[in-house]
């Protein structure tokens, strides 16, 4: 296990109904000028914005309102809230959303400080170590992990990039996690969400550093609290358990818990951003098709130890011949996908062949996917996955 800092300081405060307890304090302390955002008007039908409006009344803010933030974030929506951030001279942002109205609101709070655009702050990606205003987030969908960590995936549809960017400035300084908001999450996007907290959770557990146990195990506890509580979520909207697992799981996968002590890039998220960054596809959606073809394409003699463990451990697999073990878990994973209602080719999505080796040589260019993966990926690799995912597949 590799050296690691793990300081996750953000405040959590996780169940029901407890905004109109504790929301007006969490504020209160950061200022009274609030700038409000949220997404394309999920909270306007579900309630949680008349709620809102309520409370801050009540508690004498001001309200400064950034609405229709896109999935898949757009830096010019990030240059529109710093403009409203700088004119009213906000005291604290209040994020009400999933990932995508998050990190949005992650990049305003820091590009409040930031003499550049939005978009160069982006540029910067980890080596921006700048202050950023305070940030409290209502979390609405359980899928990015953007509620307890400080990393934010901004959208230029310009150049057709979609970055990372983080500092531990723009780490949440308060997440309410109420699984009840997350009730009117249409079955699709419950799906893609699960499909995120597991390519999370797969993101790090496939890594090269030895003497892990304790990350890979609470990493298939998370993996098989994804595929037991997905189901349920999509059969039962309001069962409530299973939502708030969902919604735990979210934040663990990517705080750092299962990450930290092992070294080594990414994959299939550096090759998914370009599908987005093209396409605007579902974030979530795009990992699912990706992950099971990424899986069979790494795997190898050096790989298939630790695909027998996910195998054996997150599917119940007992198969004792290793590829034959390795190949059903694989299919196990697909499968998983397909009867969560996830379309599983590229062409269900809109993407056909013709982009794909642009896409691979972005991929490549924007992170270290050919250097430092599990298994280090050339453009020609990624392309290769990527024409995989054209068909339908079978591993076994
Ligand atoms: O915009 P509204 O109207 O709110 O609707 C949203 C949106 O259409 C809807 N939704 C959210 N909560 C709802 C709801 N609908 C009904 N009821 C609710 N309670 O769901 C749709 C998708 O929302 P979005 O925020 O885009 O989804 P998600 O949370 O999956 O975020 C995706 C974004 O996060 C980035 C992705 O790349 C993508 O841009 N990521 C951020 C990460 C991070 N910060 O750590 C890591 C991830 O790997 C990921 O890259
Ligand atoms: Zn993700």
């Amino acid at each position: 296990m590799d050296n690691f800092r793990f300081y996750v300081p953000t405040d959590i405060r996780f169940g029901k109904n407890r905004l109109s307890d504790e929301l007006a304090d969490v504020l209160n302390v950061y200022g009274k000028t609030v700038l409000l955002a949220y997404g394309g008007g999920s909270i306007k039908k579900n309630g949680l914005y008349d709620q809102l409006l309520q409370l801050l009344a009540a508690n004498g803010n001001k309200v400064v309102e950034l609405s229709g933030i896109e999935p898949n974030p757009r830096t010019e929506t990030v240059d529109r809230g710093v403009a409203l951030c700088r004119e009213h001279q906000v005291d604290v942002i209040l994020a009400v959303g999933g990932g995508s109205t998050i990190d949005c609101a992650k990049v305003v709070a820091a590009g409040f400080y930031f003499e550049k655009s939005a978009w160069d702050l982006v540029l910067a990606r980890r080596t921006f170590n700048g202050p950023a205003l305070p940030l409290v987030t209502i979390l609405t969908l359980a899928a990015t992990g953007s509620e307890m960590n400080s990393g934010a995936v901004i959208s230029n549809l310009t150049t057709n990039q979609k970055l990372g960017v983080g500092a531990p400035s723009m780490m949440p300084k308060v997440s309410f996690l109420d699984p009840q908001n997350t009730y009117t999450v249409p079955p699709y996007q419950t799906a893609a969400g699960s499909a995120d907290i597991l390519s999370h959770l797969f993101e790090n557990y496939f890594k090269a550093t030895e003497g892990t146990d304790v990350q890979d195990g609470v990493s298939e506890g998370l993996m098989k609290t994804v595929t037991k509580n997905c189901p349920i979520a999509l059969e039962t909207p309001e069962d409530y358990d299973a939502r708030a697992n969902l919604m735990w799981a979210s934040s663990l996968a990517l705080n750092g818990l299962t990450g930290n002590g092992k070294s080594g890039a990414w994959s299939c998220h550096p090759m998914e951003h370009e599908l987005s960054a093209f396409y605007d596809i579902t974030h979530g959606v795009g990992l699912a098709i990706l992950t099971p073809r990424w899986m069979n394409y790494i795997l190898s003699d050096k790989t298939v130890g630790k695909f027998q463990q996910f195998a054996q451990n997150v599917w119940g697999i007992t198969e004792e011949d290793p590829f034959t073990a390795a190949k059903m878990g694989i299919q196990a994973t697909y499968d998983f996908f397909k009867s969560c209602g996830i379309p599983m080719t590229l062409p269900e999505v809109g993407i056909d062949e013709e982009k794909l080796t642009v896409m691979a040589e972005q991929a490549v260019t924007h992170s270290t996917i050919e250097t430092a993966a599990y298994v280090p990926l050339t453009a020609e690799d990624v392309t290769a996955i990527y024409k995989d995912c054209l068909t339908e597949s079978s591993y076994i």
